[in-house]
């Protein structure tokens, strides 16, 4: 199994503030991992960082090394080439990350345009058939819909497929299941599970929802405070929490 993914004494600071302290974390070819922990411990600004998305005045130690290469190096270009391509990310909130004013079907195209992959028409033909692939009803005439006219489900799985039309070897979601209802909670799960093991692609999934994470992923890591609490295999750091944090995100999860 090769490495996607090293994060090695990381540490971020903004203003002399810290937060992200010495992370340390690995994601291999095809592995399931979830990032938990409570609101504000850094989970969204670590997975940005891991695509080189940093606050403008950061303060940065340590390495993240991305398909072998080192993130902090990498130029604008670099990044800009490895984004949306080999490595994913849908961020956190649904409904802004889509352009209210571009039908679905162009926004779920645009990564194989940008990357020129596809011509337009072919582009277009993936983007209708990965809609269908997520499990949107109607892909055809969904296709043409701006995102107000779907559901909050449906726009979670239009970003799904967004991120996955390049096929890339590494996914980050980032609270994919937040602001569902718990049946179109599930059905997000089981729809990321589904593609991930039909793609191999990696997934690095960040929730606050314990419960969810438990659903579908291998590994978990649990920040606290900028930090890595604790991390390890799923089950035994389900069954048997080293930590305070662990065992209170636990405890919350009957809320899911
Ligand atoms: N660009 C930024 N510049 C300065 N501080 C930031 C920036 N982004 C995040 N922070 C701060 O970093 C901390 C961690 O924020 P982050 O968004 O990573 O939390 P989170 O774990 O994703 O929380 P949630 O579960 O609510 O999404 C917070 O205190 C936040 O205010
Ligand atoms: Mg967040």
């Amino acid at each position: 199994m090769s490495l996607l993914c090293e994060v090695s004494g990381m540490s971020l600071s903004v203003s002399g503030k810290t937060l992200l302290d010495n992370i340390e974390l690995s994601l291999e070819e095809g592995s399931l991992l979830a990032l938990v922990g409570e609101s504000g411990a850094g989970k969204t600004l670590l997975s940005a960082a891991l695509l080189g998305f940093l606050p403008h005045n950061a303060s940065l130690a340590g390495r993240v090394s991305l398909f072998g290469k080192d993130v902090f190096k990498m130029g604008q270009k670099e990044l800009a080439s490895v984004r949306g391509r080999r490595a994913a990310i849908i961020f956190q909130e649904p409904l802004t990350s889509l352009n209210p004013l571009m039908q679905v079907y162009k926004q779920i195209a645009e990564p194989l345009v940008i990357h020129k992959l596809a011509k337009p028409k072919q582009a277009k033909e993936k983007a209708v058939s990965c809609l269908a692939e997520v499990g949107i009803e109607n892909p055809e005439k969904k296709a043409f819909a701006f995102p107000h006219q779907l559901s909050g489900g449906e726009r979670q799985r239009v970003l799904i497929a967004q991120a996955l039309i390049c096929g890339p070897e590494l996914l980050i979601a980032d609270e994919p299941t937040a602001s569902l209802d718990p049946i179109t909670k599930l059905q997000t799960v089981e729809l990321l599970a589904a593609m991930t093991q039909k793609t191999g692609t990696a997934l690095l999934m960040v929730t606050h929802e314990i419960k969810a994470a438990g659903l579908l992923c291998e590994k978990i890591a649990v920040m606290h405070q900028g930090k890595i609490a604790e991390s390890g295999d799923l089950g035994s750091v389900l069954s048997n929490p080293q930590t305070a944090v662990t065992r209170s995100l636990l405890a919350g999860r009957l809320l899911f």
